[in-house]
């Protein structure tokens, strides 16, 4: 079998070539005597065109087959601008059928109907789309471009465990019972933290990975349960000099994957984040920023608000232009349900009209009210302004979730464009189900000035951590390390692991501290997430070759399934079904 070019690389330059080529039939089309043929591989689709009286098997070809050709490559009289081989077919001299394809349970074409469970169960069908494809190459550029940057800049790739101990970062860990130790487990790797510290206290100085991680999680349209990494640690480095080294990075990305610009890459504080976008991952390609309706209402006789006032909470809103109308009573229950998956209580709707606001909590604010949030937020008629009111975090995040919806439904978010900030200044801790938590994880070094509030007010803390969120979705997760082996004991034990647990659990990890350990920091990419973002896609799956579903199955093996009896005795373990 010779193959002379790639199907989707013919131009006219090659008119009177003699040419061999291979792929898949996409498409044949009869006309008399004549047939038509897309023969799709790789890098695209060319037009074969067939004499039926001379070659009869070319009536035997079925879509998918795989065939090889040779002909002379000629230029077409009705050219296909659509096409990037368009200008071109091949006049073919001889056919083989190399193998035969069954029909195909979906079409394999980028517009597709299939449903997503079809799509991953005949992934490989789902693959040969020329979309799928693009995507896949896109993926595959992008971590090269990564790890050229990285290399050039001194970093040297060493894999670390995937089999491992159970480590605190926050995520539900996968167990992997010992056949040879009988009731003991590995954990799967959450990520290399632990050991990418280790490579810093050996003195590797700059080390990066493409790490597989695994994370017993629910997933969404943004997580899977395992996942890769692009995981990277530098030794004797600032936080703005690492930031620096990453920036790099994307640049790269940006400029010799995508052919774009250089982007500009702002730094906004946690708090700003959360004030001015209502999330942690703020989606900075269009504006619309929160308001703080705090001071309008600072007097306020309507219960809802001055009651969140007087217990230091927050009332945050958004201001719609000239969108009233639309805004009907199904449109605001829709939205109030979707500020209460949030947390909140519940969602006051004002619209402008020339008289003053209507809607079923205009009753309660006054005129000088209605006054001082028109000037206050240049409304007017035609105008909408909804408010939320609860705990500070609780309310920008309901508004926030509030800001993308309308934003989607109403078109603010500019189609192909990318939008990058850094998230820095993150609260070291928060409160979860009344204790308190690490916000990044308990290796993350608190702000130096800071180390005090640690004994008097914790929740105060800030720390050396950072996100790089593009289009909304935080991309990548980093901090500058605890290097002191005092102050990392001091913060397990603040949140709430005890000196034998400590010892239990990480003693290796905080033995090792003791050594000499070098200032250090890192970050790692979420690099399925990153090509999601990159390609514009909806959801990971489409940038993973072979995902699981919503349910957490994979429908192209049926993983997970059950084991035999024998396998579970050899890592003696039984099943017991539990009663419903
Ligand atoms: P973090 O937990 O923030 O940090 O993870 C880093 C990045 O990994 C991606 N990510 C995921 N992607 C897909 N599916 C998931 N379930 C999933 N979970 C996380 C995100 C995230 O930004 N060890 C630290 C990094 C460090 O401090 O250096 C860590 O794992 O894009």
């Amino acid at each position: 079998m010779k193959r002379t070019h790639h199907n989707g690389t013919l131009r006219i330059e090659n008119v009177g070539e003699h040419v061999e080529l291979v792929g898949w039939v996409a498409k044949r089309r009869n006309f008399g005597s004549i047939n038509f043929i897309d023969l799709r591989d790789r890098s695209g689709l060319v037009q074969l065109v067939v004499n039926h009286d001379e070659y009869p098997i070319v009536e035997t070809l079925k879509n998918e087959f795989v065939i090889s050709v040779s002909g002379t490559v000629r230029e077409r009289q009705d050219k296909n601008p659509k096409m990037l081989t368009g200008d071109v077919e091949i006049e073919v001299a001889e056919i083989k059928v190399i193998n035969k394809a069954n029909q195909t349970p979906m079409i394999i074409a980028d517009e597709t109907d299939a449903l997503e469970e079809t799509r991953l169960k005949y992934r490989y069908l789902d693959l040969r789309r020329p979309v799928m494809q693009e995507k896949l190459m896109t993926r595959a550029r992008i971590v090269r471009e990564m790890r050229d940057t990285l290399e050039a800049q001194g970093f040297i790739d060493i894999e670390t465990p995937m089999l491992t101990k159970s480590t605190p970062e926050g995520a539900r860990e996968y167990l992997v019972p010992s056949r040879v130790h009988a009731g003991e487990f590995y954990a799967l790797a959450q990520s290399p933290q632990i050991f990418k510290q280790m490579l810093m206290i050996a003195g590797m100085e700059r080390y990066y990975q493409v790490a597989r991680c695994f994370r017993d999680e629910d997933l969404r349209a943004d997580r899977q349960l395992d996942f890769t990494q692009v995981d990277i640690e530098a030794s004797f480095l600032s936080e703005d000099e690492f930031q620096e080294i990453i920036e790099g990075v994307v640049n790269n990305v940006m400029v010799n994957v995508l052919g774009h610009e250089k982007p500009a890459i702002p730094k906004i504080k946690f708090i700003d984040a959360l004030n001015n976008y209502g999330s942690d991952k703020p989606d900075m390609r269009f504006d619309f920023l929160l308001q703080d309706f705090g001071t309008v209402f600072a007097k306020s006789e309507f219960k809802v608000f001055s009651d969140v006032l007087a217990e230091g909470g927050s009332l945050k809103g958004l201001v719609l232009r000239g969108q009233a109308e639309s805004i009907t009573r199904k449109v605001i229950d829709k939205y109030t349900d979707l500020v209460k998956k949030y947390g909140l209580k519940g969602l006051v709707v004002l619209k402008k009209e020339a008289e003053g606001f209507t809607g079923s909590a205009a009753k309660f604010i006054s005129e000088s009210e209605h006054d001082a949030i028109v000037a206050a937020f240049n409304v007017e008629v035609g105008d909408v302004v909804f408010v939320g009111s609860g705990a500070w975090e609780t309310t920008c995040t309901a508004i926030g979730a509030l800001r993308l919806a309308l934003a989607k439904d109403y078109d603010m978010v500019p189609s192909n464009s990318f939008a990058y900030c850094w998230v820095v200044d993150f609260p070291m801790f928060e409160m979860e189900d009344g204790v308190i938590i690490a916000r990044h994880h308990p290796f993350t070094s608190p702000k130096e000035a800071d180390i005090p509030l640690l004994d008097t007010d914790p929740l105060a803390v800030i720390a050396q951590a950072y996100d790089l969120v593009l289009n909304g979705f935080e991309v990548a997760g980093g901090s500058m390390r605890i290097y002191d082996q005092a102050l990392q004991q001091k913060l397990f034990e603040l949140i709430g692991f005890t000196p034998e647990e400590i010892e239990k659990r990480f003693g290796f990890f905080v033995d090792a501290f003791q050594y000499g350990t070098p200032p250090h920091g890192g970050i790692a990419f979420g690099l399925d997430r990153y090509a999601m973002a990159l390609t514009h896609s909806d959801t990971i799956r489409d940038v993973i070759a072979f995902p699981k579903n919503a349910s957490a199955r994979c429908p192209l093996t049926n993983a997970p399934s059950p084991a035999v009896d024998k396998q579970l005795q050899e890592l003696h373990l039984s099943i017991v079904t539990e009663e419903k």
